[in-house]
């Protein structure tokens, strides 16, 4: 077991994300702005994937989720499909070592039986490689949507129900979390989106339902630690309500505990 790094919490004036999940958008842009190939745009992005992913765990993130390919992308002309699943693949063996200095556990998030049968067989190996790790969970989100997932877990509830394994009187959102592709988890707590469109496009749409949005004009490939720390410092300045009151809120109406 290769334990992580000496973490190093960055000073802030609030608290920190625990887990921060990222919509990786505008490689093709800033491939365009440069007149190049769209696949230019993903291979830069890899080098912010590395960067961002080395960050985060040294500064103690427990979980980092990147949306790294959508159930949509299937969508995409097949020769950049190719490509993506090329750098996937590559990006997965090439990266374990870097995994391993910073002690991160790397886990597939999605329909994961869609991928290619290569880039399927390094992510299971770099899985189980990394499994062991005790530092920071990386999540890729890998022929992921919110709805499919959504979806699935219904179908299985449902199977449940009709098999009578669970009653339908006592399902409730936890019920529901526990059919979804990784319960234990906890929520993203800062949901980072690159490239200025203000959509969730199909991302976590459970689990970031209280999740602070962070939205930049920086492209991905853009997007590099001192980028991450200025999303980390917007967080800490964000007040998380849930739907109730802010602590200091609770305080003046004289809540009985307010503070506990
Ligand atoms: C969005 O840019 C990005 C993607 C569809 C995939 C993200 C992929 C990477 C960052 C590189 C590969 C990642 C790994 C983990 C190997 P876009 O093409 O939609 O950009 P655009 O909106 O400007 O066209």
């Amino acid at each position: 077991m290769t334990p992580p790094p000496e973490v190093v919490r960055p000073e802030l004036d609030g608290p920190f994300p625990e887990h921060i999940a990222v919509v990786m958008d505008g490689n093709g842009r800033w491939a365009e702005e440069r007149s190049k190939p769209r696949v230019f745009g993903h291979r830069a992005g890899v080098e912010s994937v590395r960067e961002v992913v080395t960050s985060c765990a040294r500064m103690g993130v427990q979980s980092l989720t990147l949306y790294a390919f959508s159930v949509e992308n299937w969508k995409r002309p097949e020769a950049e499909i190719s490509q993506l699943m090329r750098l996937l693949k590559v990006f997965l063996v090439q990266e374990r070592r870097v995994l391993m200095k910073n002690g991160v556990r790397l886990r597939g998030l999605g329909r994961l039986e869609d991928l290619p049968q290569a880039a399927l067989k390094e992510l299971r190996n770099t899985e189980e490689l990394t499994k062991d790790n005790d530092g920071m969970l990386l999540r890729l989100a890998l022929s992921y949507g919110s709805r499919t997932e959504l979806a699935e877990a219904a179908r299985q509830l449902a199977l449940d129900v009709r098999e009578g394994a669970l009653d339908p009187e006592r399902i409730d959102d936890e019920t529901l979390r526990t059919y979804l592709y990784d319960p234990l988890t906890p929520d993203p707590d800062l949901l980072i989106r690159t490239a200025g469109e203000m959509r969730l496009s199909n991302f976590l749409l459970w689990q970031s339902s209280y999740s602070e949005l962070y939205v930049t004009e920086r492209c991905w490939p853009d997007f590099r630690e001192p980028e991450l720390m200025e999303a980390i410092s917007a967080y800490a300045t964000r007040r998380r309500k849930y739907g109730g009151l802010a602590e200091t809120e609770r305080e003046a109406v004289g809540e009985e505990g307010a503070g506990a």
